[in-house]
């Protein structure tokens, strides 16, 4: 089962992703956390990611469909995948589709969570996440350490007040569109509410798919 994870930053896709991986038992793929992952270990790809991601940016079509096409041959995803954010622009969506074409394959289903731009910008401005896993927490203070790995909390720097605006308007203007292009294509898009407990999004999440 190929799943597009789907929402505005801070939504809860990294949150969700694993959950629901788990209960339907595939990986899932972050392109923001391979780009991050890319960024520490100082490569080219992270070094050319950086500063789009800082201010809030998208990372260039070509650059995130290079990264799709590498992992997406990996025999980890053979059985299927949760893509967490991996797909932002209408380009992206259109190159995400030859390339599952090619491999015989395609999206079963997209999976919105929706939420309001107000509790985004409260969740975003007290976020840490863990160095390591890249595990997100509300209210932890940076230095702290990570419960399951035990790794040390930091603060995003798109999680200043400036770039999570950017990002915001950034998601209006290019991401937004992705889901009506889906729609016309006639594939299946649920929309989730992202409010409530993090169980119960999981849950609502999960009904929807089933549906
Ligand atoms: P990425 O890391 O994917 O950032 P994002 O999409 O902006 O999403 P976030 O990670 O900020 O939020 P999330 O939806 O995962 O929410 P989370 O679960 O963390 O990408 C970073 C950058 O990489 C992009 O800006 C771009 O530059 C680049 N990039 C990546 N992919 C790209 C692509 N395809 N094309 C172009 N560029 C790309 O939750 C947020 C907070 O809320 C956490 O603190 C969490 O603990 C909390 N929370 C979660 N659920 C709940 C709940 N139910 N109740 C209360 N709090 C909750």
């Amino acid at each position: 089962m190929i799943i597009v994870l789907f929402g505005k930053p801070g939504a809860g896709k990294g949150t969700q992703a694993p959950l629901l991986a788990k209960q339907l038992n595939v990986p899932t793929l972050a392109t923001g956390d391979v780009l991050r992952a890319a960024r520490r270990a100082g490569t080219p790809l992270g070094r050319e990611a950086q500063s789009y991601m800082d201010r809030g940016a998208l990372v260039p079509d070509s650059v995130i469909l290079g990264i799709l096409k590498e992992e997406l041959s990996q025999r980890q995803y053979a059985n299927g995948v949760i893509l967490d954010g991996a797909v932002r622009t209408v380009p992206q969506a259109e190159g995400l589709r030859t390339m599952l074409g090619t491999l015989g394959r395609k999206v079963d289903a997209v999976l919105a969570l929706d939420i309001d731009n107000e509790e985004i910008v409260r969740r975003l401005s007290s976020r840490t996440v863990c160095e390591q896993c890249q595990t997100p927490y509300t209210g932890r203070e940076p230095e702290s350490l990570c419960e399951k790995c035990g790794g040390t909390l930091i603060r995003r720097k798109d999680d200043e007040p400036e770039a999570i605006r950017t990002r915001l308007q950034v998601y209006d203007a290019e991401t937004a569109p992705v889901l009506e292009w889906y729609r016309r294509a006639g594939d299946k898009v649920v929309i989730v509410g992202a409010l409530g407990t993090v169980d119960e999004v999981t849950k609502r999440a999960q009904r929807a798919l089933e549906r």
